[in-house]
């Protein structure tokens, strides 16, 4: 393992109800690192976010954080490690007002987290985070709450889902000034303008790994031959050389 590893799993395998859904997935972050996750529907990446969140448990595999063996830890340990996830769906919390949530374990105050998302606090701050935040505005509370956290590795999933246009540039600021504070970031995505600013980008096709490398290059693959798929049954294509569920893809 590099010396600048700051999480690594290996060979991660997850089935339900004879669904292979993780095929035996690996992964290497660097620390500061913006490692982007591609690929079309279905393909895992929210149950790979959730296994490396602890929220599912892997069938088999090994997850190493902090050069420690967290295989087996659940959720909240791995939180105090200092991982974080924002759910592709940000949950609804009714009763609990935006100030009480960024609260919680916080290392900045709440007003300055909101300001940084772009939320005004004089406003947003005794709201709750119940339905009457649009979907937009609860992603920037959990955003804001990751900056709060100041994580070791937050885990963005699809953190640009509902958020226009204009919003992406803050965005990719926000993540941008999380790198600077030293967290690495996991960046579940599908939108290419917002790949592009990740350091690496893996392309997840049917439960494996197909490609990683240089973000550009791996959105314009997954431009170019996945929507329509040029390649067919990627089960068919596994190369032992990769590992269990890693792939090669022709060009
Ligand atoms: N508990 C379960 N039982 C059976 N199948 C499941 C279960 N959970 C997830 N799946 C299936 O696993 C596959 C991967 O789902 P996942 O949510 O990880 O995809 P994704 O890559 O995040 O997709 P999207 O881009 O739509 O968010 C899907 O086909 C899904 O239907
Ligand atoms: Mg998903």
């Amino acid at each position: 393992m590099a010396k600048n590893t700051l999480f690594y799993a290996e060979n991660i395998k997850f089935e339900r109800e004879e669904n292979e859904i993780l095929k035996g997935v690996s992964l290497e972050i660097k620390k500061s690192e913006i490692f982007c996750i591609v690929g079309p529907n279905g393909s895992g990446k929210s149950t790979l976010a959730s296994i490396l969140m602890g929220i599912k448990r892997q069938d088999s595999g090994k997850i190493i954080f902090c050069r420690k063996d967290i295989s087996k830890k659940g959720i909240t340990e791995r939180a105090r490690m200092g991982i974080s996830l924002a759910w592709q769906e940000p949950a609804r919390f009714e009763g609990l007002t935006v100030r009480d949530y960024l609260s919680i374990n916080a290392k900045i105050p709440p007003e300055k987290a909101l300001s940084l998302v772009m939320l005004p606090p004089d406003k947003y701050l005794d709201r709750e985070i119940n339905s009457t935040l649009s979907g937009g505005e609860r992603k920037r509370v959990e955003l804001a709450s990751m900056l709060t956290l100041k994580p070791k590795l937050a885990i963005l999933d699809e953190p640009d889902s509902g958020i226009d246009f204009v919003s992406l540039e803050d965005l990719i600021k926000v993540m941008k000034m999380m790198k600077k504070a030293g967290t690495s970031v996991i960046l579940i995505t599908h939108r290419e303008e917002v790949a592009r600013h990740a350091d690496r980008t893996m392309l997840m096709c049917g439960g494996c790994v197909a490609r990683v490398g240089k973000s550009i290059e791996i959105s314009n693959y997954f431009k170019r031959k996945c929507a329509p798929c040029s390649i067919g049954d990627i089960t068919k294509k596994l190369n032992p050389d990769f590992g269990g569920g890693s792939i090669g893809l022709p060009e």
